[in-house]
């Protein structure tokens, strides 16, 4: 463990850009209202990523409490969060970043995990085994699933049928 700890820290000294282009999570900026303006890293996301991240038990996982246009097919749609269909007519790019990185900035005391975050997280511990996570230095999403998830909540524009 020591060894490979070593290892990456060498390996992070040696090629840093090639290792983390992505904002830490501790130095996101948040506007007055949530909202997170600077992209987390530099490569722009991709919907279609975005779509699995957001679809995966294992990731996003936002079907557990949304549903959305699209999402229809994917088992449990949820409906402990508001329909997302039309949602880029309410938010801008900023704001839905900012509710993606941790929703308690934008939504105080709200159920809606904070994806991008070390701190406003309760810990669940090793998905259901009963033992405790890995380590507490992880974040549910990486910088790039929550970009991805951006990008494809940019293309929910088709309004909320009345
Ligand atoms: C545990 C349930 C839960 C999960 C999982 C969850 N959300 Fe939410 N979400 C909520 C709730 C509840 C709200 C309403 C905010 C509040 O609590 O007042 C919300 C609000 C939102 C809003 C603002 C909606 C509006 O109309 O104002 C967006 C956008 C959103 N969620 C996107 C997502 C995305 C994308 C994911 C997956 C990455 C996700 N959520 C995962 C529960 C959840």
């Amino acid at each position: 463990m020591r060894k490979l700890f070593v290892l990456c820290a060498a390996a992070t000294m040696a090629f840093p850009s090639v290792l983390s282009a992505d904002m830490a999570p501790r130095d996101v900026v948040f506007g007055e209202l949530g909202q997170v303006p600077t992209p987390l890293t530099d490569v722009p996301g991709d919907a279609e990523a975005g779509f699995t991240a957001a679809t995966t038990r294992g990731i996003g996982n936002c079907v557990a409490c949304h549903v959305a246009k699209g999402w229809e097919d994917k088992p449990f749609p949820g409906n402990v969060g508001p329909e997302l269909t039309g949602i880029a007519n309410v938010y801008d790019e900023a704001q839905l970043r900012g509710i993606l990185v941790n929703s308690k900035k934008s939504f105080p005391g709200t159920v809606m995990p904070a994806f991008y975050n070390l701190d406003d997280i309760i810990r669940h511990g090793e998905a259901y085994t009963g033992k405790a996570a890995k380590s507490l230095d992880v974040t549910i999403m990486t910088a790039q699933q929550v970009e991805d998830i951006v990008a494809l909540l940019k293309t929910f524009t088709e309004p909320l049928p009345k």
